[in-house]
């Protein structure tokens, strides 16, 4: 092959045909090539609601035929303004969550078998992927997303899936909680040159300003810090820390929006604080430790992987670790793990696609040629192989025998 050519086709498949990796995810979809080191797109998860021409996110749908409409929609729009290439017999990696519904990985099949038309679609568990970006083969995963944050423990590329936690504790909690804050303690400096509350202005931010706010303001505060401000508010004779310093934020139109330090601080702080029941984020990760078996709780602590967007956040990890080694040396973790070190990967990519890059490792692989299921076979019955389904994983007769 002369060079000019150039050298995408070398340990790949075949480069006219190379394989397209969705991550599908609540607010962000990423989607890119197989055995590339980042998406091509990492777009928002909406699309125009046919019936009532406003945007809508695709993943709500009051049934399954609006679902499919929106799946419809929204893969064309990746494939032919983002990807410029023809889904028809091309291979698709789907980096799934484990734990996401059945009926929208069948849809997502029948769009892309039936719609599309599309060679082959291999499903892979995102937080097992994951670990491809690491070259490891134990982890325990927090895949921190916009609806939920779940933990997958993952032994020898094996997920335990018996352990999985799950609870929604995502960037939606987060932006619900600043909306609040803001509304109670930012004030606004309007046109007319007066200043506010913000709460005498506005009902509600948007989404869109939310995030911006957050990304561009918020941070997670230390343990240290967040404890003094919470014995504070019982007891007024402790002192609470040196407020971070204000932000001017410049709104639509001329007004600007002025968020307090306590805002910035304490916007993150619905992530961890502790209910009734004991769950927040850290103690996701300890009771999935806790579940797990005895001789591999070691191995996993000390691989703790964070995907997802919400992990990006300043200060999050940090906080999660200092939280999780606090928690486990207090009851009542204390006699159940004795565990001594956790450490944190770094992961070779931006947290929010991680998942993605370990579909596009997979995808360059043989194992989307040996392990995919191709469009003839799901011709034949219109269903997906599913893990969690008798009907692919009762045991053989063949294996019986055997025994
Ligand atoms: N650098 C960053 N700093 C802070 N927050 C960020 C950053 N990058 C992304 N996020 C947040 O991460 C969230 C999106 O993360 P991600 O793309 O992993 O979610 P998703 O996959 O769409 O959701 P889910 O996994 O729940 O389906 C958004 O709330 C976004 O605001
Ligand atoms: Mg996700």
């Amino acid at each position: 092959m002369p060079l000019y050519e150039g050298l995408g086709g070398i340990g790949l498949i075949n480069e006219k045909n190379i394989t397209v990796v969705f991550d599908f995810g609540a607010a962000y979809t990423k989607a890119g090539f197989a055995g590339e080191t980042g998406p091509r797109v990492i777009a928002k998860s909406e699309v125009i609601c046919r019936e009532t021409g406003k945007t809508v996110p695709v993943f709500q749908a009051k049934d399954d035929e609006e679902l499919r409409h929106h799946l419809v929609d929204f893969i064309h729009k990746l494939y032919f303004r983002h990807l410029l290439v023809n889904p028809k017999d091309r291979r698709v990696v789907v980096v799934e969550n484990l734990l996401g519904p059945s009926s929208v990985r069948n849809i997502l099949a029948k769009v892309l078998f039936r719609h599309y038309e599309v060679l082959s679609v291999l499903f892979v568990p995102s937080h097992l992927v994951s670990l491809m970006t690491l070259g490891v083969t134990t982890g325990l995963v927090v895949d921190m997303g916009y609806q939920e944050t779940t933990v997958v423990p993952v032994y020898e590329n094996v997920p335990i899936l018996y352990t999985w936690q799950a609870l929604p504790l995502g960037g939606k909690a987060i932006h619900s909680s600043l909306n609040e804050l803001l509304l109670d303690r930012a004030l606004i400096l309007g046109e007319d040159g007066k200043e506010q509350r913000l709460s005498a202005v506005k009902q509600k931010l948007s989404d869109k300003v939310l995030e911006d706010i957050k990304v561009r303001t918020c941070f997670v505060t230390t343990l240290e810090r967040s404890g003094r401000v919470q014995s504070n508010k019982y007891d007024r004779s402790v002192e609470p820390p040196p407020p971070a310093p204000s932000v001017q934020y410049p709104m639509s139109g001329s007004s600007i929006l002025t968020i307090p330090g306590t805002v910035r601080e304490m916007a993150t702080e619905v992530l961890f604080e502790m209910d009734e029941d004991l769950l927040t984020l850290p103690s996701m990760i300890l009771n999935a430790l806790r579940q797990c078996p005895i001789d591999t709780r070691q191995a996993l602590a000390g691989n703790l992987v964070f995907i997802g967007g919400t992990a990006s956040v300043k200060g999050m990890k940090h906080r999660i670790l200092s939280e999780v080694q606090a928690l486990v040396s207090s009851p009542p973790f204390m006699d159940l793990l004795k565990l001594n070190s956790f450490k944190v990967h770094q992961p070779p990519a931006k947290d929010n696609y991680v998942a993605w890059l370990g579909g596009a490792i997979l995808g360059g692989t043989e194992a989307v040629v040996l392990r995919s299921l191709p469009r003839d076979q799901y011709i034949l019955n219109d269903t997906v192989p599913d893990w969690c389904n008798l009907a692919y994983n009762s045991k053989d007769e063949s294996d019986e025998k055997s025994v």
